[in-house]
């Protein structure tokens, strides 16, 4: 994305889509400000779906609409694309934790704007895990295609290191950097930049090439520690305070860290960044299948 030639446009053309262009940016960037990118949250739920038991797999298929031919992985950004349809989910993508601190905890810090309690992300994927235990039942007051759409994109969203961020910055919406040379967000250069870079550069710009290059990852590298990512503690099917944990410690050691208003992100922060990002997408993908597993028994 960051090397494409300023295409020419015959000027009357011009002119319509300079008056276009910020409405046009109104309906796409709020799509782009929260979670993982297509590419981020696709790869979680790739790596997801090829570590699914027999009866997992059934019930992911069978619950997922039928456009979606089976591909949990193909609809894992329906939760960006209903945020204005629902309204009231936006809140759930990401938790907002004290600025500097580097800790979260839930009582304190789940919650949505207005102060109400469960309302981030890790209460959205324990209230979605909960729903999903009603699949088999003769009936349910929940939609469990719904159900398993947000979980499965809020695992990816918790595993973003700015969605569990700082109040008032906004996980990194608030600063301003330059990626390389062109003007973005910390936290737009966290849901997509760092991982297009990557795909551009070492995988084809095809995203199946990351995710297998991730995959190898999972059953190589980083098999011995696979089995810990995976753990909960006894009697819980998933553990996403943990995983927030985790995720503001990632934001303050690799996101935030050297970065200020005006930094210049390049090469060196690439590189040291992409690893964590990596690491970050295999432990999602690893216990979005953990969490479908038990959940489906
Ligand atoms: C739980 O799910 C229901 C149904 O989608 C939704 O109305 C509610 O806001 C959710 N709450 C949280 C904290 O995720
Ligand atoms: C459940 O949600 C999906 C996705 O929003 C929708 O297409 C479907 O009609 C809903 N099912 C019911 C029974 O409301
Ligand atoms: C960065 O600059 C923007 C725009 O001037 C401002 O709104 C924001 O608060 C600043 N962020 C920080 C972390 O200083
Ligand atoms: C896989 O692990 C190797 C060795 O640690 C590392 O060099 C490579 O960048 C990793 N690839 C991915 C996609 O995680």
């Amino acid at each position: 994305m960051i090397n494409h030639p300023t295409p020419t446009f015959p000027n009357s053309q011009m002119e319509s889509l300079r008056s276009a262009l910020p409405l046009l940016l109104l309906f796409l960037l709020p799509a782009a400000v929260h979670g993982w990118g297509v590419d981020g949250h696709y790869t979680t739920c790739k790596i997801a779906q090829g570590r699914l038991s027999p009866a997992a797999s059934n019930a992911v298929k069978d619950l997922l609409p039928k456009y979606a031919e089976g591909d949990l992985a193909s609809q894992c950004s329906w939760a960006d694309h209903v945020k204005f349809r629902y309204h009231w989910s936006s809140a759930l993508h990401y938790i907002d934790t004290p600025d500097n601190l580097c800790t979260y905890q839930y009582t304190r810090d789940c919650k949505d704007e207005d102060g109400v309690a469960g309302r981030c992300v890790a209460g959205a994927i324990n209230n979605y895990t909960t729903q999903l235990l009603d699949y088999g039942k003769q009936t349910t007051q929940y939609n469990l295609t719904e159900a398993l759409l947000f979980l499965s994109h809020f695992m990816g969203d918790i595993h973003q290191p700015l969605h569990v961020g700082f109040t008032s910055d906004r996980g990194g919406n608030s600063i301003n950097v330059h990626w390389f040379t062109r003007k973005s967000e910390l936290h737009h250069v966290w849901d997509d930049s760092i991982i297009e870079t990557a795909e551009e550069r070492f995988y084809d710009s095809n995203v199946e090439n990351l995710v297998n290059a991730i995959q190898t990852n999972i059953t190589k590298e980083w098999a011995d520690q696979v089995p810990a990512w995976e753990k909960c503690a006894r009697n819980q099917n998933t553990c996403p305070n943990i995983y927030a944990s985790e995720g503001i410690k990632a934001a303050c050691s690799w996101a935030y860290k050297g970065v200020g208003n005006d930094s210049v992100l390049g090469e060196d922060y690439f590189l040291s960044r992409l690893p964590i990002v990596n690491w970050r997408l295999a432990q999602g993908g690893v216990r979005l299948a953990a969490t479908l597993n038990k959940i489906f028994g």
